[in-house]
């Protein structure tokens, strides 16, 4: 198995391209079975995630090709030749069920195996399930899997309020009910930039959408989506975590390709620590350059993870990263997942100070992490614990890389690209 070896210590200087969004590109993805018109998707990111929506697709009989030298993924659903999405894929990626909605849209029935639990929470379905429900498709659940079938004549617009705004369960919903008859509105619907971007992409396939970017969404249903090109955001989560990897280093990084207005909240907090973040360069009406350098020490600041436009639960494991050197202390609650506090007896391994209480860890900085073999069990957890390694004295040595994997391009490349010693070892 591949781990990632770090030698600590040095200040971090130089750009950072932003890669595209993997958690927009993967329900665009899955958008393409909503048409048997052509989908181009550029921007799209070269991750095992992508490679396992791709294979998925591929399943349902979608023509699915991508280039990772120009990452445009071309999409063609000409039919859809199997509506059951089996448990082998589902349980690698957890995202998989964004093909729920958009097989009963367009065949009247799908099959798709219930993710499970993973390692940052139980993670239910309940509310994709209640939701399609609504739109009039009978589903039960049987052997694992979810079994959805839509009325005779197909599904019904109606009002649907989500309990909690989930990202993928509003994707979801929003995909079936570009199909629908009639009108559906999703009320408090998630508002991440990524559901935007997906909203935005389905009205360029002709779908009629208002309310993009509330959290009030009104779909008129039509019968057919045309083909549509498309541009994937820049991935938000990335360019935190880069941020975070200039300031653990007291370095002087500049991320390229950043909608800053989709990271407020995580811009705030990180300036509150003494972290300067300024733009540099604006690249068109969102996307500017954005340079993060330390003038002095890191201060402790709390935070607390909301659904967008709050601070991102997926930037949460990062900025703790940070807060361990802190000068003094940080107190960081995760409200959106129970259980997204793995790292901290890996950080803790590395000589961090922190202390779980709940939903809320008690970070006290220390003045000099030291670098450990350490393991982790998602995505933004070992990415933690790589930007730890990067301000750790000494070698870290993460395993089970194949979590970075799923959501970051060419990691190591773009580390080294700064200055950082990491490589990869079989
Ligand atoms: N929830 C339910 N029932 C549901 C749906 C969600 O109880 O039917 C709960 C979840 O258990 C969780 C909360 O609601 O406690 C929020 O979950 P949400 O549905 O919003 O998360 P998701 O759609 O499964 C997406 C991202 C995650 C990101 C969350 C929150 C994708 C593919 N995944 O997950 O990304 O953390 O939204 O922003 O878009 C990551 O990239 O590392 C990652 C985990």
């Amino acid at each position: 198995m591949e781990k990632i070896v770090v030698s600590g210590g040095r200040p971090l200087s130089g750009s950072v391209k932003i890669s595209g969004s993997k958690n927009a590109s993967l329900p665009l993805m899955a958008a393409s079975i909503l048409s048997d018109a052509p989908l181009v998707l550029h921007n799209v990111p070269k991750l095992s995630d992508i490679t396992l929506m791709a294979e998925l697709l591929t399943h349902h009989g979608v023509q699915v090709s991508y280039d990772p030298a120009t990452q445009v993924c071309a999409l063609k659903a000409n039919s859809i030749t199997n509506i059951t999405a089996q448990y082998d894929i589902v349980s690698k990626m957890r995202a998989s069920i964004v093909v729920l909605g958009p097989l009963l849209a367009r065949c009247g029935k799908a099959t798709v195996s219930l993710p499970g639990g993973c390692a940052i929470g139980t993670r239910p379905v309940n509310m994709h399930i209640d939701g399609l429900r609504a739109l009039g498709a009978d589903v039960f659940i049987e052997n694992g899997y979810i079994h959805a079938k839509a009325p005779k004549g197909g599904l019904v617009g109606t009002t649907i309020v989500l309990p909690f705004a989930t990202v993928t369960g509003t994707e979801n919903i929003l995909m079936a009910a570009v199909l629908a008859r009639g009108q559906t509105t999703i009320k408090n619907a998630a508002k991440e930039p990524e559901v935007c971007d997906l909203a935005a992409c389905l009205v360029k396939m002709g779908a009629q959408i208002d309310g993009i970017g509330t959290d009030t969404l009104v779909i008129s249903g039509c019968t057919r989506l045309a083909g549509a090109s498309h541009s994937v955001i820049p991935d938000r989560i990335e360019a935190a975590t880069y941020a975070v990897a200039g300031a653990i280093t007291h370095g002087d990084i500049t991320l390229k390709n950043v909608i800053f207005d989709d990271l407020l909240a995580f811009w705030d907090s990180l300036t509150r620590t003494g972290v300067v973040v300024e733009k540099t360069h604006t690249r068109s009406d969102s996307v500017v350059d954005v340079r993060v350098h330390v003038p002095g020490d890191i201060k402790g600041v709390d935070i607390m993870t909301e659904p967008y436009p709050g601070f991102p639960t997926d930037a949460q494991a990062q900025f703790m990263a940070l807060m361990t050197i802190c000068d003094d202390a940080a107190m960081i609650t995760e409200t959106v997942f129970e259980n997204r506090f793995m790292h901290v007896s890996e950080l803790c391994r590395m000589c961090a100070n922190i202390t779980v209480h709940k939903a809320s860890a008690l970070v006290r900085g220390v003045g000099q992490l030291v670098g450990a073999t350490v393991m982790a069990t998602d995505l933004r957890a070992s990415v933690s614990l790589v930007l730890a390694g990067l301000a750790a004295k000494g070698d870290t040595t993460i395993q089970r890389v194949y979590h970075i994997d799923r959501g970051y391009e060419r990691i190591e490349q773009k580390l080294q690209e700064c200055g950082a010693l990491i490589e990869r070892e079989k």
